[in-house]
């Protein structure tokens, strides 16, 4: 049963996160089989923290699903006279929402509103707790790219990712796109391995399934990265730090940084990912981002699908037979 609050992926089991996986494929090869989906249904954009990505591809989700948009703009808000963010959503629910999209900086954010409003709410990141959109397109593209998109890959085997390395690099301990990467990676049967300067090491890995931990990406003969099947950086997240947690970002991008001379000890095959948005130079350089080895682009492609994938799931359980 697909929860009607879609804020983690923790606790999902390998079978709903195969039948998402699923459900975005088809959304991808035949969209206008689920033209009509959302019809009548109007969701609230809840971005409350910047985004280009999330907003425009759920956007353009739900309008492919037959559904229509408010999108509130926090600048140009009451917020800025002190209204608080329940008080906000209980307003805007009075102008007959069906449900919610949100981002906030805040850990926690769409579940108080889900709780407070009591509508269907897709978490689309807060703060540095998770990201499951961007965790399901992100398995989308490397199921597309390895060819484990198909029915039978997904329908019968119940961790396709087995035999699979997956290098999460970077900046672990603010992204919320790592967390819910690590649960869905995991939950398929991929071996996830963390990489990053020590400060930013995710603080409590208790709480996650077993990961192996990494603070350089290539000391010894060739170094950990070239046993990778992928590697996924992660952007700096420079408004998050606190001082000291890297010595600088020339440095950073010496040890950590996906560079041009590093990425040549990827192995033959491997591919490179990135959620963006992207910090040319530091966290990748240029050259690596936009070679023939990124999926970079295909990601943001896939994020609509992916997103169509779950508001039809959350928003449109009288279309579950469609959907199975
Ligand atoms: N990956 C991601 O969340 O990008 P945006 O911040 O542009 O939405």
């Amino acid at each position: 049963m697909f929860p009607e609050r879609f804020t983690t992926i923790r606790g999902l089991d390998p079978k709903d996160l195969c039948s998402l996986l699923l459900l975005t494929s088809r959304m991808k090869s035949h969209p206008e089989r689920y033209s009509a989906l959302l019809r009548g249904k109007t969701l609230l954009q809840f971005f409350v923290e910047n985004s280009t990505r999330t907003r425009m591809s759920f956007e353009a989700a739900t309008r492919k699903l037959g559904g229509s948009s408010i999108a509130f703009a926090a600048s140009t808000s009451s917020f800025q006279k002190g209204e608080t963010l329940v008080d906000t959503a209980k307003v805007i629910q009075q102008y007959g929402v069906d449900g919610m999209i949100v981002r906030h900086r805040s850990v926690g954010a769409p579940d108080l509103l889900a709780d407070a409003t009591g509508l269907p709410v897709i978490n689309a990141g807060d703060g540095s707790h998770e990201h499951p959109t961007q965790a399901l397109l992100d398995a989308f593209t490397l199921t597309e790219h390895w060819g484990l998109d198909s029915q039978d890959a997904l329908g019968k085997a119940e961790f396709p990712f087995r035999g699979k390395r997956v290098m999460i690099l970077g900046d672990l301990r603010h992204s919320r796109v790592a967390r819910s990467n690590i649960h869905f990676l995991t939950a398929l049967g991929a071996e996830v391995h963390l990489c990053g300067p020590t400060p930013l090491m995710i603080p409590d890995l208790s709480y996650f399934p077993a990961v192996h931990t990494h603070s350089f990406p290539d000391r010894g003969a060739s170094g950990v990265i070239s046993s990778m099947d992928a590697v996924m950086t992660l952007r700096i997240q420079v408004e998050r730090q606190n001082q000291g947690n890297i010595p600088s970002l020339t440095e950073y991008r010496e040890f950590w940084g996906l560079t041009r001379e590093r990425a040549t000890r990827l192995k033959p095959g491997a591919v490179v990912l990135h959620p963006g948005p992207v910090n040319r130079g530091v966290e990748i350089d240029a050259e690596v981002a936009d070679s023939a080895s990124s999926l970079i682009l295909k990601q943001v492609e896939n994020g609509v699908y992916a997103r169509m994938a779950v508001l039809a799931k959350v928003f449109s359980k009288e279309s579950a037979g469609v959907l199975s």
